[in-house]
């Protein structure tokens, strides 16, 4: 089988668990942990990594494998990973670094790479985006190298570009794959509330009120304490337990604290109040 070939925007946590995870998974099988193992016939040693861009001058310059290890990046380390031969390139900054971000990271000095000669130049099929909540201006300037390098998109993060029907017509006209917006862990607060209040309302229960309280001591949290970078990421996460329901529930949800700390865990506090016979 061919390989996927994949670039990245971003190099933090997410990226580590990408990364990381890939080389974990590529010698396992079909029942050691993930959703789909096999997806049309592709496996995960059938993808390789061909481009990673940041703008953190401890990441910039480094071979990807060695990047995904620089603070403030704070993910487990499952396994080694060896040279990937994939030099992390200097992405424009944009908004992509917002207040609190700017005490932890410091922005390389280099000039920013030109994204879609580089995403050419590595022959990349899929750029996945990672960057930091807010970054609209930085992750539609990627869609846009996406779209101008015939390459598909996989928004990670909630700034609406696949929910867009304006960018999904651009990349449908283009005959390239968009998906997103944000992605949702495995097993994490999201699916746990969305199962809760399903559950709930197949019993039978009148659901009146719901909220779930999100907390972490990572850059994500640390970043997502600049509340107006962070209306999308609410919306995404509301409208994905909101969509459980068949009549309006009052519902707030969202990251509600930075605890340092807690590093990479994260920690939900999960309210749901109903009435049942
Ligand atoms: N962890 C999860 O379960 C989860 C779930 C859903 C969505 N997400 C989203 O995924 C995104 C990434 O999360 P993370 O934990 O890896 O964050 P992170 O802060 O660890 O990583 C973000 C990376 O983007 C880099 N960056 C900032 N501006 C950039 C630019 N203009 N170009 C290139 N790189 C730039 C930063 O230097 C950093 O390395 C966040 O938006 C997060 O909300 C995460």
């Amino acid at each position: 089988m061919r390989k996927i070939k994949v670039a990245i925007a971003g190099v933090g946590n997410c990226a580590s668990a990408l990364v990381q995870g890939l080389q974990y998974y590529s010698k396992k099988g079909p029942d050691d942990g993930l959703t789909y193992w096999d997806l049309g016939g592709y496996t995960p040693k059938d993808i390789e990594f061909v481009a990673a861009f940041d703008v953190n001058s401890r990441k910039v310059g480094k071979d990807l494998s060695q990047a995904i290890l620089q603070p403030p990046n704070n993910t487990v380390k499952i396994v080694d990973v060896p040279k990937l031969g994939v030099q992390v390139k200097k992405g424009p900054v944009l908004d992509g670094i917002g207040k609190y971000l700017k005490d932890v990271v410091s922005v390389s000095g280099q000039p920013a790479q030109d994204v879609v000669q580089e995403l050419k130049d590595t022959g990349a099929e899929i750029l996945v985006n990672y960057l930091p909540v807010g970054s609209t201006e930085a992750s539609r300037n990627y869609a846009e190298a996406a779209l101008a390098a015939r390459v598909a998109f996989v928004n990670a993060i909630p700034v609406f570009i696949a929910s867009d029907s304006a960018w999904a017509a651009r990349f449908e006209k283009a005959g390239l794959p968009v998906a997103g917006d944000d992605v949702m862990s495995q097993i994490g607060a999201t699916v746990l509330h969305k199962t809760l209040v399903k559950m709930a309302i197949d019993r039978g229960v009148k659901v009146d009120e719901t909220y779930q309280l999100n907390i972490g001591g990572d850059t994500d949290f640390l970043n997502m304490l600049e509340e107006s970078r962070l209306k999308d990421k609410r919306e995404s996460k509301t409208s994905a337990v909101r969509a459980m329901s068949p009549y309006e529930v009052p519902t707030r949800i969202g990251p509600s604290d930075y605890v340092p700390f807690l590093e990479n865990d994260k920690v939900c506090y999960i309210w749901l109040k109903g009435r049942y016979f």
